[in-house]
């Protein structure tokens, strides 16, 4: 095998790039979960993570897994609904169809408010269908906020008035794995009840650890619910000690938690959102300028709902994205996301979430250019001009 020289630039839209000092802070020794040292790491890191949430309801709680995100959207489906209930899944893409999967599997009824994954959700679309559920059926209504795969991002604020509007009682489910500490969130002044998020992304951890942050309305409707459950038991987890986790806490994990909501906090979490839509924005303006010449072109037709921690690009007719992500990664050491499910093939992913900056974006979007130039793919010449006259503007 040849030798990669110099950093990967790691561009997936999760997992991302590992900060040092995260990666300094969980190369300790191992320490007991309950020594106070580490009880301490724990709280703090419990503290932080709440408010890059806006979580502070009387009566709330925050639930973590070893598990990756799939584990965190089980858990919070089997610890809120019973056999039989109706979910309404929202349609954002690969991701939905998944947790909408999932539910079925578990002995839920998935209804799905069907939209076009270019476009999103309508929510008046959402609000029809709760008006529609004159027999209160639908328990859970179950979003994606920032759907990874298509590079969309849903207004949680509309999807929450659009419940209010059908006065419907639902628990609103909110995915955040690939928002959370990437693009706006908040969680109690937008009537969350339960949100999914993981390490791997916004939170610039490895993967294998989730968290449910769940509203008062939702621990009282968790009283209720009769899925069965056993390690992911929040009940159960209530009784441990962290008030989390049932088993060993993965020490490790939460020394890198620490570290890196501390980067977030120094930062200022306003700063890092604006960052993630500089950096968004400059990606933009480049598959813009390829697009020219009949080239790749933004996946998400509606410029309100880019998601800013992701950007999916559209391959043209005949051209394979894949053989484009393999030269970016063969010649160049770039990692690019592929197209998922239906998009497997027509579509690439650039990731910019978590620890990035100018210099590191632009290397990937040089890379790409030259990768669609090396397997000739028509394109408008210029994107990394158009990101870096955007970037230095
Ligand atoms: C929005 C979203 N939800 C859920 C998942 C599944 O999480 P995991 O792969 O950590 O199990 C992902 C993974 O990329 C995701 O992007």
């Amino acid at each position: 095998m040849t030798r990669k020289t110099g950093r990967q630039f790691f561009s997936n839209p999760g997992p991302t790039n590992i900060p040092d000092s995260v990666l300094r802070a969980m190369n300790r020794a191992t320490i007991d979960f309950n020594d106070p040292e580490f009880v301490e790491v724990y709280n703090s890191s419990v503290r932080s993570l709440k408010a890059l949430l806006h979580m502070a309801e009387p009566g709330s709680e925050l639930f973590f897994y070893t598990a990756s995100g799939h584990g965190a959207w089980e858990a919070t489906l089997v610890n809120l609904l019973s056999p039989g209930d109706t979910v309404l899944v929202l349609e954002s893409g690969y991701f939905s169809e998944g947790w909408a999967g999932m539910a079925e599997k578990l002995g839920l009824v998935a209804q799905t408010v069907q939209a076009d994954w270019r476009r999103g959700i309508d929510p008046a679309a959402v609000e029809a269908a709760l008006r529609a559920d004159a027999a209160g059926r639908i328990k859970a209504v179950l979003a994606v906020h920032n759907e990874t795969a298509s590079g969309m991002a849903m207004s949680m604020p509309a999807i929450r008035q659009a419940m209010d509007a059908a006065g419907h009682g639902a628990l609103l489910l909110a995915d955040t794995i690939s928002s959370l500490g990437s693009i706006p969130f908040r969680m109690d002044d937008w009537g969350i009840d339960a949100v999914v998020g993981g390490s791997q992304k916004g939170l610039m951890l490895p993967t294998g650890f989730s968290f449910t942050a769940v509203s008062a309305k939702a621990v009282a409707a968790h009283a209720q619910a009769r899925l069965p459950r056993s390690y992911f038991d929040w009940a159960e987890m209530a009784k441990r000690s962290h008030r989390s986790f049932v088993g060993t806490i993965p020490v490790g994990h939460f020394y890198g938690l620490q570290e890196s909501l501390r980067l977030i906090e120094l930062e200022g979490i306003d700063a890092v959102i604006a960052r993630h839509h500089r950096l968004a924005e400059a990606t933009r303006r480049a598959v813009r300028a390829w697009s020219g010449n009949a080239g790749p072109q933004l996946y998400g037709l509606d410029p309100a709902r880019l998601s800013d921690s992701v950007t999916a690009v559209l391959m043209p007719d005949g051209h394979s994205a894949d053989a484009v992500r393999k030269t970016a990664m063969d010649r160049f050491n770039v990692s690019l996301g592929g197209g998922l499910g239906k998009l497997n093939g027509t579509v690439f992913r650039i990731g910019h979430l978590g620890d990035l900056n100018e210099p590191m974006i632009l290397g990937t979007l040089a890379a790409v250019e030259m990768s669609l130039r090396i397997n000739g793919v028509p394109h408008g010449r210029g994107g990394v001009d158009a990101a870096m006259d955007y970037l230095a503007a």
